[in-house]
Formats: C-alpha cells, structure tokens, sequence
C-alpha cells in the first residue's frame, strides 16, 4: 500500500542522528547504549538535544498518517500506515536496518490514532521514568500497558497497538537482559 510505504519512508529520518549531527556532537549509536533515541540522546548530550531527538520521532509520522485519514482509510489501513512508520523507524533500510527502539515513534502514531491511549501512556512512562531514572523500565511498562488501555479507549485499534507492543518489547531485548542482571543504566 502506498501509503504504508510513506510511512515506513518518513519513519527512517531518526531524529537523533539529525539533532547530533545539526549540533556537532557525536553520533548517538557510538556511545551510551548505543540506541538512537530520546533516552540514549539525554544521557549523552543533555536535555536540549533530547527533546529535539523525541520531537523529530514524534511528529515524522503524523503527516502521513493525517493523509490516510483524509482519504478516509478504515482503521485496520490507519493502523498499517502507522506500521510502517515504525517499521521505518526500527528498521531503516538506509541506516543498515539499524534503528531505534520505537517508543517515541510508536507514541506519535499513537497520538494520531489512539490519543487516549497515546497520552496514558505518556503519564505511565513520565511517571516511571521519574521515579525508576530507567527509560527501558518506563518503556517496557508503557507498551504492555498500552494495548489493555485500547481494549477500553480505542477497541478499533487494539490489534495494531499489540503489534507495536510485541515490537517495542522485542526492540528492548538488550535492556530486559541489562536489568536482569542488574546492569541496566540510568539517565
Ligand atoms: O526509548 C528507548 C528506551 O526505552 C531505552 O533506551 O538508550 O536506555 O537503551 P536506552
């Protein structure tokens, strides 16, 4: 589908390795825990950087996704164009399929599609990364959160946000391992 392929294109510009290389610092996937996003962003450089990393990976995909909704795709269409954003994101075919994590991407789908949820699990992530200072803890429970809080706020789109879940999960594979065995690195 065509659009699904915008989004997978849109979903490729990560954010962070624009913002660190705009800034002249190093590149995020060479330090840290070497994820180019939000989190890894924060640790390295510092919360200017950060939130224009999570800024980028947040609103790549909204375009594409307001466009689908403009020719009126159903929801399961919706939820493939937002698919692709993040497939694009995790898996950029120009950066050797090496991408992020999804978690920032996955949320700007979610604001788009599911803003309820969207914004649930922004509170839940906020909330834990405050109090746990681990992002992988905040994001792991954000994703397994996020597909109960559609069966009550957007049971149109529960599918699509379980596959974002299980992909958002499998992306942290590294991390559930790091905090298994206590290694796991803060803020
Ligand atoms: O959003 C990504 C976060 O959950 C983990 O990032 O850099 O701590 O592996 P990082």
């Amino acid at each position: 589908m065509p659009l699904m392929a915008i989004g997978y294109l849109s979903g490729t510009w990560l954010g962070a390795l624009t913002v660190c290389r705009l800034a002249g610092v190093g590149d995020p996937r060479l330090a840290g825990s070497a994820n180019p996003g939000f989190s890894n962003v924060l640790r390295l450089y510092g919360p200017r950087l950060a939130l224009a990393t999570l800024m980028v990976d947040v609103i790549k995909g909204m375009p594409v996704l307001w466009l689908a909704m403009g020719v009126g795709l159903p929801p399961w269409g919706l939820g493939l164009v937002g698919l692709g954003v993040l497939l694009g994101h995790t898996y950029p075919a120009w950066h050797r399929f090496r991408g992020g994590k999804g978690v920032a991407s996955a949320f700007g789908v979610m604001l788009v599609l599911t803003p309820w949820v969207a914004l649930c699990c922004a509170a839940l992530w906020t909330l834990l990364a405050w109090r746990v200072r681990t992002a992988a803890v905040a994001s792991l429970a954000s994703a397994a959160v996020a597909p109960l809080a559609s069966i009550w706020l957007a049971p149109e789109f529960v599918g699509v946000v379980m596959v974002f879940t299980l992909l958002v999960l499998g992306r942290h594979a590294l991390n559930i391992r790091r905090l298994g065995r206590g290694e796991e690195s803060g803020f």
